[in-house]
């Protein structure tokens, strides 16, 4: 069944912790955190201080996505901080094993992230991997429109891991609302990472709730 991963950047931040225990009580698969920049995209959101803050409110598997240059200087920072696992952007990194050895250093779960004109990563990374993230939206901001033209690159994906026994799960983000999820959950996702269409919603746990329900249809 197709995981869902609240994604805080379109949160109100005057009150995360109470838009957090929201997403939990519709019992949502883990929380995506969004840290940028301003120079791997153009925006700059949250960073270490808040993902401290809020791993005292919540039980939930925090899963950092790193929209940052350098990521290696700040693994961890973030693992310290509480991430469960960290992604990064492997067009931000010259080494990425190097990036992906300091994760499992810090015992995280290791994912690497491609935006949407980006090829898929070489088998000798896949191999290495525990998530690879599909970008759907040119990262930076939320509320974009999704991309169809990933839905090819997640089958493409789930046949090479299929063929090559690999074990990553397949997480999208961006753009994913409830026109959508149900195609997302059938090109064969693992995880959908949902930022607007829950945050922006009056009625946040409903809307995790509703999410949930037409992906498993
Ligand atoms: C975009 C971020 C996404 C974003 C998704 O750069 O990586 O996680 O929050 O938000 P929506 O669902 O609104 O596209
Ligand atoms: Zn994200």
């Amino acid at each position: 069944m197709l995981k869902i991963f609240p994604s805080i950047l379109s949160a109100d931040f005057s009150r995360l912790g109470e838009e957090i225990k929201l997403v939990e009580e519709a019992n949502a698969d883990g929380l995506h955190i969004d840290v940028m920049d301003g120079k791997f995209v153009n925006n700059i959101s949250i960073g270490i201080p808040v993902v401290k803050s809020i791993r005292k409110c919540s039980n939930l598997f925090f899963d950092v996505h790193l929209m940052i240059e350098d990521p290696d200087k700040y693994i961890k920072n973030f693992a310290d901080a509480g991430a469960d696992g960290i992604t990064f952007h492997i067009e931000a990194t010259k080494d990425p094993f190097n990036t992906i050895n300091l994760i499992k250093e810090c015992n995280k779960k290791v994912g690497i992230s491609i935006k949407p004109e980006t090829e898929i990563p070489d088998k000798s990374i896949l191999k290495d991997i525990d998530l690879l993230l599909i970008m759907s939206v040119n990262p930076g901001f939320g509320g974009q429109k999704y991309i169809e033209a990933v839905n090819e690159k997640i089958e493409k994906l789930l046949k090479i891991r299929y063929e090559n026994d690999l074990h990553f799960d397949i997480q999208v983000d961006g753009g994913i609302n409830k026109d959508n999820i149900l195609a997302v959950a059938k090109c064969g996702a693992d995880i959908a990472v949902v930022g607007s269409a829950i945050f922006s919603a009056d009625d946040k746990k409903s809307a995790v709730l509703e999410l949930k329900n037409i992906s498993s249809l």
